[in-house]
């Protein structure tokens, strides 16, 4: 089955039209089969492009490549019927002009079947998030703490304290009104997200944020207890897979050092079996 064989039964309309309703419940994948568990429990789920610390062991997200997102785009469109597949858009594949974002946008959509694009950034993205939906390119936005701008925030501080308060709301209002179909707050005061999300027109969709935003995501394997390297704050680990993983490891070890396993029933005779 091609990657676009399977349709995707959620659209950035339907999700749009989700403010104020029942919270959007979204999580990142990477890959095919992870997808494919998540999805009937998911409203959207984003090929973040944290796949590069997660999976590939970058120090940050800025040496993420298109490649790298094309093929972990394919990968879980591949493995998701129900949810909307939204793909960021990688470190400088969008920053330098709409013409540009457009032509990266248009690839990510075309190559993996994903049905929006997310990118970093508020006011200043307003003009190509605004290029982008009215050619055709649906933009979840993404502000507040954006990690593709670490170096010049000094670090992966919480964004929106105090005096900043006031520029991360025009940040929202500025891509609301540019036509974003939602947008991510990352690391901001929960009584700022709380206020944006009653004041914008689109889903806000929370990581650090408020409960009261339209929806909330995480990065899958920070919840899963797969990534252990750090655990922020607003990380929950409703499960503990790296130490399963670990212990699985270590009884394999045992039993292949103890010749336990294989066992009987793990290897072949001469004769067919019934
Ligand atoms: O890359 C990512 O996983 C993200 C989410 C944390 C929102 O952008």
């Amino acid at each position: 089955m091609s990657a676009s064989a399977k349709t995707t039964s959620l659209s950035p309309p339907q999700i749009q039209a989700q403010k104020g309703a029942t919270p959007l419940v979204c999580l990142t994948a990477y890959t095919t089969p992870m997808a494919a568990l998540i999805d009937p429990h998911c409203d959207v789920v984003l090929v973040g492009d944290s796949v590069g610390m997660v999976l590939h062991g970058l120090p940050s997200t800025l040496e993420v490549t298109m490649e790298m997102m094309l093929m972990h785009g394919r990968a879980v469109r591949r493995g998701v019927a129900h949810a909307l597949v939204v793909v960021d858009m990688p470190f400088g594949s969008y920053e330098q002009n709409p013409a540009q974002a457009f032509a990266s946008a248009a690839r990510i959509m075309a190559e993996t079947g994903a049905g929006a694009v997310k990118l970093e950034g508020g006011t200043h993205m307003a003009d190509t998030i605004a290029f982008l939906v009215a050619r055709g390119i649906p933009v979840m936005a993404h502000i507040g703490l954006t990690p593709q701008a670490v170096n010049t925030f000094g670090g992966y501080k919480v964004q929106g304290r105090g005096d900043r308060a006031q520029a991360i709301m025009a940040d929202a209002q500025a891509v609301s009104e540019a036509g974003a179909f939602s947008v991510v707050l990352e690391k901001i005061p929960a009584a700022l997200a709380t206020k944006i999300t009653a004041e914008i027109a689109i889903p806000t969709i929370g990581i650090g944020a408020s409960v009261d935003c339209d929806g909330q995501i995480l990065v899958l394997d920070d919840m899963l207890g797969l990534f252990t390297d750090f655990k922020p704050k607003f990380v929950k680990r409703y499960a503990a897979l790296g130490e399963a993983t670990s212990h699985a490891a270590a009884a394999y070890a045992s039993e292949v050092r103890a010749r336990s396993f294989p066992a009987s029933e793990h290897i072949f005779s001469d004769e067919k079996q019934k």
